[in-house]
């Protein structure tokens, strides 16, 4: 599997190139990243190009056996650009046109951009084509942002009229009449920007959310180009970009549509953070569902003007092997050496400053070794969900637009079930609403307020067929304008669930209500939302037990085809989120990959040619013993255990039954 790093030659002098590359490669590393920054260099003036500095790297990483993956550096347009065509510079909603200084100054609806995107991107893919170092290519450096700048006003307008066909159309479809904001002709739509109120989601719900995406199919647009252009001169090359996290600033299901491969870049931190990097790489694998690469995996402290706690001893290589665990298939350390310059001074590497092999080197060479043993074992290989989590942008924006209750984020309601499932020792794959769900036992879609007819008949072929689905929360409240339906809701997901909903309101921030089961001696406690189900075909499985709905249905279940759809009319509070999804999971006859939380302890599991490998990592900082029936090889030690298996801090095992 590929093992290495982002690599930034342009920053130390070419002396040091040779003693770097063999570090490398004395390391166990086979692959870096390359250039995503360095137009400067690369076309220093316009026209004038000098691949020359990037051929001797290119040529030194190959004769020590080092692929190159090559950024094109859109992200950080040069100076010469910028002071030629300040139309790239993108302008912010108050109307600020950014400066020079720091990198993504770009508008994507810059003709000038695209123009010499084309130039730098075909010049780059001509001059590596026959290079047999290159192996492949990341586009730009971690997308985002949005510009509400002229150019892009008038390609809203352009995104609208092809969408809605006629003006009177969209007047309709978002509701204009409200506060007279009727729009006679294409050019008199504005874009989201400052108005009265400095939020911008103050505005029309459906012309934000139609902002949203647009804004998320320019920037795909975009990165389509440069794919066209590599296609076209490097077909044999393969194509990526490094994602970021749970990032919602664009849809990144269609983000990954036209690419080979994600990426991402992974900055877990500390011990405290285990959960969020697990659900990010769940994330990165559910877009184009199947295996990734991580592009940035953190090798140091993180740092621009503060800097971050240190890794401990162990913790690199553990972070570096739960993105394995995850699906990662590639793993490249940001970064080769820390920075003696710039913003990022204090962003470490593998090396410190003064660039000599320390402690983060070697942890890094060992696990090059192990893995060089090992990961034949299970890259490529499978993760075995049996459970679903729904996310979806257009719904996530919603909540951004509208959270309905204070401080409520979306991605914190997925996050609440995601991390009951980590800690229950269930793997997740988180899809989209309208990705094939039939190998799931359990689907949970937390929050699809905002349907169409897809999503709606994707959930209910997936019932019929067997499947077990949770929703709640707005489900079905929305068309997808983002207009309330006038309905009975959920809508025309009624049937599915077998309820209607006879009333709404939020739960105050720090108040709760309980859910209190009927057959089991079960009670938990909610918050942020409630809403009183009315039974139509479904059973009542819990009734609120507080405030003037005390005794009204709160969770229901309805059999439909081969499957059942239950209905929560509230968001198990954090306290009580395990017991929740512990009793879900029994509901649903999951499997978890160990039988009781062990805190501080991971599980995962990869099948790979039907051989499964089950990862355990102790993110604790202590030693764990944990029983285990059954005799076992950790394929890292090639050490046997039976019965049990003892984990040092910071560390992990691999085991294969045998
Ligand atoms: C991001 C970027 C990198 C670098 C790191 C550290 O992930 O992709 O270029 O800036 O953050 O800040
Ligand atoms: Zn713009």
């Amino acid at each position: 599997m590929f093992y290495g790093v982002d690599y930034y030659p342009e920053h130390w002098s070419e002396e040091r190139w040779e003693i770097d590359a063999k570090l490398m490669r004395e390391a166990n590393m086979n692959i870096v990243r390359l250039a995503e920054f360095a137009w400067a260099k690369i076309e220093p003036e316009e026209g004038k190009f000098d691949f020359s500095w990037l051929d001797k790297v290119v040529e030194i990483l190959e004769k020590n056996g080092i692929k190159v993956i090559l950024g094109t550096p859109t992200a950080a347009p040069p100076k010469w650009l910028m002071d030629k065509c300040p139309d790239i510079y993108p302008v912010d909603y108050m109307g600020h046109t950014y400066g020079f200084g720091l990198r993504k100054h770009t508008c994507y609806n810059s003709e000038n951009l695209y123009r010499y995107t084309e130039i730098i991107v075909s010049k780059m893919a001509e001059h590596y084509k026959d290079c047999s170092a290159v192996f492949g290519w990341q586009i730009d450096n971690e997308f985002g942002g949005r510009c509400y700048c002229d150019k892009c006003q008038k390609a809203f307008r352009k995104w609208l009229k092809k969408k809605y066909i006629t003006i009177d159309q969209l007047n309709k479809e978002w509701g204009t009449i409200f506060w007279s904001q009727v729009y006679r002709n294409w050019d008199e739509i504005i874009s989201p920007r400052y108005s009265m109120s400095a939020d911008i989601t103050t505005h029309n719900p459906g012309l934000v959310l139609d902002y949203y995406r647009f804004y998320s199919d320019t920037i795909v647009a975009f990165q389509k180009f440069q794919i066209d252009i590599l296609r076209k001169i490097v077909p044999h090359h393969v194509i990526t970009h490094n994602f970021m996290k749970l990032y919602n600033g664009l849809n990144y299901f269609d983000l990954a549509k036209d690419l080979d491969f994600v990426s991402w870049d992974n900055y877990p931190g500390t011990s405290d953070n285990i959960i969020e990097p697990a659900l990010a790489h769940d994330v990165a694998r559910g877009l184009k569902n199947t295996t990734f690469w991580v592009m940035e995996q953190q090798s140091g402290p993180r740092g621009w003007q503060i800097i971050s706690e240190n890794p401990e001893p162990g913790q690199m290589r553990l972070f570096a092997y739960q993105s394995i665990a995850h699906g990662a298939d590639a793993i490249i350390y940001f970064r080769w050496r820390t920075c003696p310059f710039g913003t990022e001074q204090y962003w470490h590497g593998i090396l410190g400053h003064d660039g000599v092999p320390r402690r983060r080197y070697f942890e890094a060479k060992q696990m090059g070794e192990e893995l060089k043993r090992i990961s034949s074992m299970f890259e490529k290989g499978n993760i075995p969900a049996q459970v679903a989590i729904i996310r979806c942008y257009d719904n996530e924006w919603v909540f951004e637009i509208q959270p309905h209750v204070k401080k409520f984020r979306y991605i914190d309601h997925i996050r609440r079930y995601y991390e009951a499932l980590f800690r229950n020792n269930i793997q997740v794959d988180v899809v989209s609403p309208v990705a094939d769900l039939g190998k799931y036992k359990l689907a949970i879609a937390p929050q699809l307020t905002l349907t169409n007819e897809k999503i709606i008949e994707n959930l209910y072929k997936y019932v019929k067929n067997g499947g077990i689905l949770i929703s709640g929360f707005r489900t079905g409240a929305r068309d997808w304008n983002n207009r309330i339906i006038m309905d009975v809701l959920p809508g025309e997901l009624r049937e599915l669930f077998g309820i209607e909903i006879e009333e709404y309101g939020i739960i105050p921030e720090n108040k709760f209500n309980l859910l209190k089961f009927e057959k089991e001696n079960m009670i938990i406690n909610c918050d942020t939302w409630y809403e009183i189900l009315s039974p139509i075909t479904a059973q009542v499985i819990a009734r609120f037990g507080d405030n003037f709905f005390e005794g009204s249905p709160a969770l229901t279940m309805n059999n439909y085809g081969n499957g059942r759809a239950y209905y929560i009319g509230s968001v198990p509070s954090e306290k009580d989120i395990d017991k929740f999804v512990y009793w879900l999971v029994k509901e649903s006859e999951i499997h978890p990959l160990y039988d009781k939380p062990i805190p501080g302890v991971e599980f995962s599991c990869r099948v790979k040619d039907g051989k499964e490998v089950l990862f355990i990592l102790n993110h604790n900082s202590k030693e764990v013993n944990i029983e285990l029936i059954g005799s076992y090889v950790d394929i890292i030690k090639s050490k046997k255990w039976e019965n049990h298996i003892e984990i040092p801090s910071k560390d992990l095992v691999i085991l294969q039954k045998i």
